[in-house]
């Protein structure tokens, strides 16, 4: 494993698993799979709803808490520095853990300096051992990297050889940020695993696709945390140590980026407005 060393001098896995969209009935068996191949960083987040799974699976697992390195992040609807506090002490209690490695602020919306103020709070406290953002555009990360007292550690966005975000990992350097790539693998989209460029690569290396783009991104200095719900697949992605992609073929993949996300951009106001009426609908149940 290669570790990253964040700006206040905590060290980070550089590969880790997600596990967006992974079921409350499979995340048990797949956090605990994951652990069992290697890997010693998880992703979770209050709104996948699985933090309580990832916390039975750390329990079961018998690694020492210490060995886990462990992200969750806080939800919008818990924005503001009262409920975010509250929320933050509910999630360690769901993930069985007294202490967070890394907590983030999931959205740029609402009242995300309150809920700042509670993470820098808790930082303090020695309850969180590292800070963060994500899907903080430059604008965003901007301000809140000079207005806030504590910078954000690491700010989690999209990025894969679709997606490069060239000019905002620029940004986030200049304000001593890690990068962290959600989605690490744009989930499949646009074929990308069957894409013609990655595949010639790993063919000589006898990698395949997945590996070359995980070995990409941490060539780039990037932390990845790729999801699958497949043990042989959690292997592959975790077997990118062993080979190096030449300048020629970095060069390759910065060819493949379309600068344009695979998802959805975080400024578009009609997806802001998605966002709050998901707040809304959540409130009523
Ligand atoms: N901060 C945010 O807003 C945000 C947003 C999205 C994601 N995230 C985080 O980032 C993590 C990763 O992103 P993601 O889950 O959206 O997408 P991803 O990791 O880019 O892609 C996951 C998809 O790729 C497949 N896959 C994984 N390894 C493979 C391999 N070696 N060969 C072929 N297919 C493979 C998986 O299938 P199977 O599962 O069927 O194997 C799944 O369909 C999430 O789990 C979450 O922790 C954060």
């Amino acid at each position: 494993m290669e570790y990253i060393t964040l700006s206040n001098s905590v060290k980070m896995p550089q590969l880790g698993y997600g596990v967006f969209q992974v079921t409350q009935e499979e995340c048990e068996r797949c956090v605990l799979d994951a652990l069992k191949v290697g890997y010693r960083a998880i992703d979770t987040a209050q709104s996948y709803f699985n933090e309580a799974q990832v916390g039975a699976a750390i329990e079961k697992s018998g690694i020492e808490r210490k060995d886990i390195f462990l992200t969750t992040k806080v939800w919008i609807e818990h924005y503001g520095y009262n409920a975010a506090k509250a929320s933050i002490l509910d999630s360690m209690k769901k993930l069985r853990t007294d202490y967070l490695d890394l907590c983030l602020l999931h959205q740029p919306y609402a009242d995300y300096y309150g809920a700042w103020r509670a993470l820098e709070e808790l930082y303090e406290e020695g309850k969180i051992r590292a800070i963060g953002v994500s899907n903080f555009y430059p604008d965003r990360l901007v301000d809140i990297c000079s207005f806030a007292r504590i910078k954000p550690m690491v700010n989690q966005v999209e990025v894969h050889p679709f997606y490069q975000q060239t000019e905002a990992k620029k940004w986030m350097e200049k304000y001593g940020v890690q990068i962290e790539a959600w989605a690490p693998f744009g989930e499949g989209r646009g074929d990308m695993f069957q894409n013609s460029v990655l595949n010639e690569i790993g063919a000589k290396y006898g990698k395949s696709a997945a590996q070359v783009i995980l070995r990409w991104h941490l060539q780039r200095g990037v932390v990845v945390i790729p999801k699958s719900t497949h043990i042989e697949r959690m292997q592959e992605n975790l077997n990118v140590f062993d080979f190096t992609l030449p300048e020629e073929d970095m060069a390759s993949i910065a060819a493949l980026d379309t600068k344009t996300s695979a998802f959805f951009s975080h400024d578009d106001p009609a997806m802001v407005e998605w966002f709050v009426n998901m707040v809304e609908e959540r409130k009523k149940n």
